[in-house]
């Protein structure tokens, strides 16, 4: 156990028979065909504020859906909560909870509270049973808010520390952090794998992400190996001081910032993310075809094409000061992207999000396309501030690299020849011809920014300690 140091400051001016009386709290699963949790919730109210809760290794059968609310805690989570594969039981609204407002999306497990540590000491974690929810859904659409439940949504939480953390077969999101502050994820692992044979070669498990971001502000997420059939990550709406740091990304669509836009009466900020060191990797794609970006960027259009949260768009908004450094990339099929035409339609409007000061810096490996770079800004507002350096990605031998840049104003970094081109503002920008079959975009190197943030961020991120003593301060 690591106790925040302003709980030490805490205790210390608290009674002694006070800080004595915190409760312990040691739950073992009851064994198979029993329903474990009404001694979990039963354990989580005792000990849940101000004590510590240990569930032993094993297998907690959990069948409806349940909050745990954490005050001053520590539990210690050495066992797996495995919740039922009973479709029709979950997808009935009453089952899960709404408290995740975007795109009305359920959860079937909630953690809210403030100065609380969650450490699966990489045992433990959630059972998602996830294989029977992608069979079924590989005869019924999906569609967003349709009930398909969050498999850890972490919500109206400050100052929370997850460790260590397993979840395997999310029938849909991983995770879920929403109007929460000061939340460090360290180690976390998800994996939308099929194994059903009838399925081989196709991705059966969209909408698995590793976790969606909204309405928080400073979240960090370090350790982080994901594998699914969707976005690895996904910052939406009002994700602000955001650090992805040590992040495997194993098919799907890579890291997303988006989509934004879709809520036209509501403001989508985005703004101080830094991702540091991160793979995107293509795995078998006989068990998952897809790795299908590296890093992208997601706006709706202008014009609003229906209601969310299906449908929806002509939201305002911003993603700004955003960092993608030391990025590796394995046979993905588009390196980066920014896209402003999510759902569009024929003569819809250009989208008024704006994206602005985003920084590539050091991205190594392989492409399997020729495109390395395509910024599809929106003529209504332009991208600005794009700027690349040692962007060094590699593509099929034979093929000519190109670069896209529509609306972008002012891209620094993009060079042909040697040559910086400070105004991209061509349709089509290609490099020049490769001097070898490997064609490489090597692009110029920039000064880098000063390193306050992210000297902030490790602190915070890589020691339970730090939390407080930034929170504190
Ligand atoms: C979980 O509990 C339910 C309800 O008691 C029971 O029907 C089911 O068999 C249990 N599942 C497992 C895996 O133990
Ligand atoms: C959903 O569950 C509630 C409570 O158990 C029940 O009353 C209702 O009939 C169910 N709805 C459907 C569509 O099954
Ligand atoms: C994900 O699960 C699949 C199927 O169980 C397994 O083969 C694979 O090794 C797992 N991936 C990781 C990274 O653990
Ligand atoms: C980058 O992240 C990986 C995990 O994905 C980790 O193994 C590696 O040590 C990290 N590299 C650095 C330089 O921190
Ligand atoms: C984001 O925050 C702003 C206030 O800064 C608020 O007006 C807006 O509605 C929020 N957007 C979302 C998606 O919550
Ligand atoms: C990348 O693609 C090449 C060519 O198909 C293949 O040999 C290699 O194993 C792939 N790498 C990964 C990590 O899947
Ligand atoms: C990919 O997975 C399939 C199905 O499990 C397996 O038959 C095949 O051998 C795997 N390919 C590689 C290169 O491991
Ligand atoms: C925002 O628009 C949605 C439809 O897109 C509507 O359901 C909601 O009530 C609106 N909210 C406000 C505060 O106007
Ligand atoms: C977008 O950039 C172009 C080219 O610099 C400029 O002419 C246009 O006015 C800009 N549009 C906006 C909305 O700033
Ligand atoms: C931009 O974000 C970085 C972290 O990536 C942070 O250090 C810096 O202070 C931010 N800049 C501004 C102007 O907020």
């Amino acid at each position: 156990m690591r106790p925040l140091n302003f709980l030490y400051a805490l205790s210390a001016l608290l009674p002694t028979a006070v800080a004595a009386s915190r409760h312990t709290c040691r739950v073992s699963p009851l064994g198979h065909g029993r329903d474990d949790t009404d001694q979990v919730l039963a354990a989580i109210a005792r000990c849940g504020h101000g004590g510590t809760t240990i569930f032993e290794e094993g297998s907690f059968n959990i069948t409806r859906k349940m909050t745990w609310d954490l005050v001053d805690a520590q539990v210690d989570l050495y066992g797996r909560m495995s919740f039922v594969p009973d479709i029709d039981y979950w997808l009935n609204a009453t089952n899960t909870y709404r408290v995740v407002f975007i795109q009305d999306q359920a959860s079937w497990f909630v953690i809210t509270g403030t100065d609380f540590t969650i450490d699966a000491h990489g045992t433990g974690g959630i059972q998602g049973n996830g294989q029977p929810w992608w069979n079924f859904y590989t005869t019924v659409p999906r569609l967003d808010g349709d009930g398909r439940p969050i498999a850890l949504t972490v919500y109206k939480a400050t100052r929370g520390v997850i460790r260590d953390f397993t979840i395997d077969s999310q029938p849909f999101w991983c995770n879920c952090v929403a109007e929460s502050k000061d939340i460090v994820y360290d180690g976390m692992k998800c994996n939308a794998t099929n194994t059903n044979p009838e399925f081989f070669n196709q991705n059966i498990v969209p909408n698995t992400d590793g976790i969606d971001t909204f309405r928080s502000e400073n979240v960090a997420l370090l350790n982080w190996d994901i594998t699914c059939g969707d976005d690895c990550i996904a910052i939406k709406g009002n994700s602000t001081n955001v650090l992805v740091k040590d992040t495997i990304c194993r098919g799907g669509n890579g890291i997303a910032f988006g989509s934004l836009a879709q809520y036209v009466n509501l403001t989508d900020k985005v703004q101080n993310v830094l991702v540091d060191n991160a793979t995107m990797t293509q795995i078998n794609t006989t068990i998952q075809p897809n790795m299908n970006n590296g890093v992208y960027f997601k706006s709706w259009d202008g014009s609003v094409n229906g209601v969310p949260p299906t449908g929806g768009g002509g939201g305002p908004g911003f993603a700004k000061n955003i960092t993608l450094r030391n990025i590796f990339l394995n046979n993905v099929s588009r390196p980066t992207t920014v896209s402003q035409t999510n759902d569009a339609k024929t003569g819809d409007l250009p989208s008024i999000f704006r994206f602005e000061d985003i920084s590539w810096e050091n991205w190594k490996g392989n492409s399997l396309s020729n495109e390395i770079v395509a910024l599809e800004c929106s003529a209504a507002v332009n991208c600005t501030g794009m700027s690349f350096s040692n962007i060094d990605i590699s593509i099929p031998a034979g093929e000519t690299p190109k670069i896209v840049c529509q609306n972008a104003v002012d891209v620094k970094g993009l060079s042909r020849g040697g040559l910086v081109n400070t105004a991209c503002t061509l349709d089509a920008y290609a490099l020049g011809s490769p001097s070898s079959s490997v064609a490489r975009a090597i692009l110029v190197t920039r000064t880098e920014r000063a390193p306050s943030f992210l000297d902030y961020f490790v602190r915070f991120g890589q020691d339970a300690d730090a939390v407080a003593d930034v929170s504190t301060t």
